[in-house]
Formats: structure tokens, C-alpha cells, sequence
């Protein structure tokens, strides 16, 4: 029997209850693989927030290090002002344990459920590899002369080269790995695409961010000259890449790119793949603890209605099992959702399931 520890934050809105639907598949699945799951709580969250005027303990980050792997609901409450939440958890936790990478798969499971006409399970799939610790998030920048007709705010992107090198080795790595190479750390043996061209795309704008991009670009090619000569490079503005992704996302393997602009093609990969009800990523330190979650957000208009579709968080589970080492596991969580999406549900959207969200995670649970 093997056992992992989980940090569980379910976090605001619909996160805990999502997150208690995963918990459910993930619960369902676990004897079979011989795997024992123990979950801590933690409260961080808006409302702790709201009650006790503290976003974090200072004794959050150390603790949460001690746990291979943490299942995050959703960050962001709509009673604390923008900024304050998503800065002081989520990407406080980002950034301080080190989660370099945020690995966000785009996976269409039904055509049902594809906004784009003609296009098949096989068109769309691909992986985004966004840079997670730097770019723009980093909150590098400030006001001069704030609240006055002259003010100014700079803020600016930060790109280091050991950051950008890392998160293109992962990248690389990624793409070697769907080709049937040595599996990967966060990556699910699924994600090896039969057939698929290993090809790996840079999404920048080389044209207008001549600093920022020039760096990734010149360690791009040089990375993957020495190290991955078998990987095709391939390279894509992020306004064309928005482009293809409507026209011709069948073309995209993986893709690495910067954590704003990733932060944004995946919002457009999630809609492609059926919506924010059935996308999940993870953000991975492939030497730590990495936290694993739902990208939809904590959708604070549907909480405690039981009409959230809980899919991503179980996807989410699945990719935490992939990272922690079962990938069976987490293949027998995937094959389930992918069943319940196509056999039962109307919609993958909020109140149109057909289902309520504790009842799809009933139907995945008894299909694991
Ligand atoms: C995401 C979210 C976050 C981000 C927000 C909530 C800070 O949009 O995980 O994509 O921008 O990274
Ligand atoms: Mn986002």
C-alpha cells in the first residue's frame, strides 16, 4: 500500500466543493491501486481572510513544503478587492515553492462539446507549458507621483535566463515525452499523442518585446539545438497563435511560453476543450511540492448551488496521481470522465450538466 500525503485548499466560491468531488474519485479509485490517500485541510482563503485580516500565515509555505503534493480549489472572492488574494495565496504559494511551470493540457474529450465546427478529439490536443514564476506576475514595478494627472505605472516583465532555460528544458522534455520517450515528471503516459509529430512551439512576440522574447529565442534554439535535436522547433507570435488555435489547433504539440501570455492562450485552450468545467492544470516544481487545480476560478455566482461541473478538479486529481508516480491511476480517473462526458452529460457547463455537481462525481466515481 502506498500512501501520499495531500494538502487540500479548497479555497473560495465553488473551489470546496469542487475539490470534494475530486476527493470522491479520487477516494473511489485509490484501493484499486493499492494507493492510500490522507488529506490535510487548510482554510487560506477569502473568507479567513474577511475574518481574521490575514491572506497567508507566515507558517503557510513552510508547512505546505512538507507534502509532495497540494489540491487547490479556487483563490478569489468577490467581497476582497482583486489582487490581494490571487497575489498573497496563489501566486505567493507559485512562487515560493518554486512552481516554475504551470502545465495545462488541452484536451478535447467529446466533439460535442467543441465550440469549432469539424473539429475531433484528435484536432486538439496539446500541452501549454506556461513559465509560472516570472514574466509580469512578478509584481517588479511601481507608481511615481500615484493619484496626481502626471502619475505613472511601470510594470515590467522579468525574464531570467536560468528561469526561461528551465521552464524550456520541461518544455522539450514534454514533447519528447509524447513521442513515447522516458516519461516525464507532471506528465500523464496519455499525453503521448500516437503519431503526433514531436514538435514544440514557442508562443512570444519577438517583433514588439525585442529584449524579452530575444532571450527566450536564442535559448530556445540554443537549448534545443545541443540537447533536443529530435524535437522540431517551432515558433508562433501569441495574437497568431490565439489565430490558429480557432483554425488549425490540430497543429499544436506543445507549446512553451511566458506566464501572461500563457495565462491567456489556455483560457482560449480551455474553451476549445469544452469550457472552464473540464480544464485543469498544474503547477509543478518537478524537485518539490507542486499544487494541482481547476483553472475555471472560484465562479462565486454558482457557490453551494450544486451546479459547478467538478470535472476539472477530478482532471486535476488525475494529473496530481500522474505527478505523484501512479499513472495508472490517474489513466483510470481520465478513461472514467472521458466515459461519464460522453455517455452522460448534456452540457461540460454550469447548470446544464443534466447532473448536479455531486451527482457527476457520483457517475465518475462508480465508472473508476
Ligand atoms: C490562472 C488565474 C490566475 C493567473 C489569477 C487568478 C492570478 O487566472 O491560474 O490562470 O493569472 O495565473
Ligand atoms: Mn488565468
Amino acid at each position: 500500500m502506498k500512501s501520499y500525503d495531500i494538502a487540500v485548499i479548497g479555497g473560495d466560491g465553488t473551489g470546496p466543493e469542487v475539490v470534494r468531488e475530486a476527493i470522491k474519485v479520487l477516494d473511489a479509485a485509490a484501493p484499486r491501486f493499492g494507493v492510500k490517500l490522507n488529506y490535510t485541510p487548510y482554510d487560506f482563503g477569502g473568507e479567513r481572510y474577511l475574518r481574521t485580516g490575514e491572506v497567508l500565515p507566515d507558517s503557510a509555505i513552510p508547512e505546505l513544503r512538507k507534502f509532495p503534493a497540494i489540491l487547490l480549489g479556487a483563490i478569489g472572492h468577490p467581497d476582497v478587492k482583486p489582487g490581494i488574494l490571487e497575489k498573497g495565496i496563489l501566486l505567493r504559494m507559485r512562487f515560493e515553492m518554486e512552481q516554475y511551470i504551470n502545465l495545462r493540457p488541452v484536451r478535447l474529450y467529446d466533439e460535442r462539446f467543441c465550440p469549432l465546427k469539424d473539429k475531433k478529439p484528435v484536432d486538439i490536443d496539446f500541452v501549454v507549458v506556461r513559465e509560472n514564476n516570472e514574466g509580469l506576475y512578478t509584481g517588479s514595478g511601481g507608481f511615481v507621483f500615484k493619484g496626481t494627472p502626471h502619475e505613472i505605472a511601470v510594470q515590467e516583465s522579468i525574464n531570467t535566463r536560468r528561469g526561461v532555460e528551465r521552464c524550456l528544458r520541461y518544455a522539450f522534455e514534454c514533447a519528447r515525452q509524447r513521442r513515447g520517450g522516458k516519461p516525464w515528471k507532471g506528465l500523464k503516459s496519455e499525453d503521448v499523442a500516437s503519431g503526433k509529430k514531436a514538435q514544440l512551439t514557442l508562443c512570444g512576440k519577438t517583433n514588439v518585446l525585442t529584449f524579452a522574447f530575444d532571450l527566450w529565442e536564442r535559448a530556445f534554439h540554443e537549448i534545443g539545438a545541443k540537447d533536443y535535436p529530435d524535437i522540431k522547433r517551432d515558433y508562433a507570435h501569441v495574437d497568431a497563435t490565439t489565430m490558429w488555435f480557432v483554425k488549425n489547433p490540430e497543429w499544436f504539440d506543445v507549446i512553451v511560453t511566458d506566464n501572461l501570455f500563457g495565462d491567456i492562450i489556455t483560457d482560449l485552450g480551455a474553451m476549445i476543450q469544452g469550457g472552464m468545467g473540464i480544464a485543469a492544470g498544474g503547477n509543478i516544481n518537478p524537485q518539490g511540492t507542486s499544487m494541482f487545480e481547476p483553472i475555471g476560478g472560484s465562479a462565486p455566482k454558482y457557490t453551494n448551488k450544486n451546479v459547478i461541473n467538478p470535472l476539472a478538479a477530478v482532471c486535476a486529481g488525475a494529473m496530481m496521481m500522474s505527478f505523484l508516480g501512479e499513472a495508472a491511476m490517474a489513466a483510470a480517473i481520465e478513461s472514467a470522465v472521458i466515459k461519464i462526458v460522453r455517455e452522460k452529460l448534456k452540457t461540460l457547463a454550469a447548470g446544464k450538466m443534466g447532473y448536479g455537481t455531486k451527482e457527476v462525481g457520483d457517475l465518475v466515481a462508480a465508472a473508476v
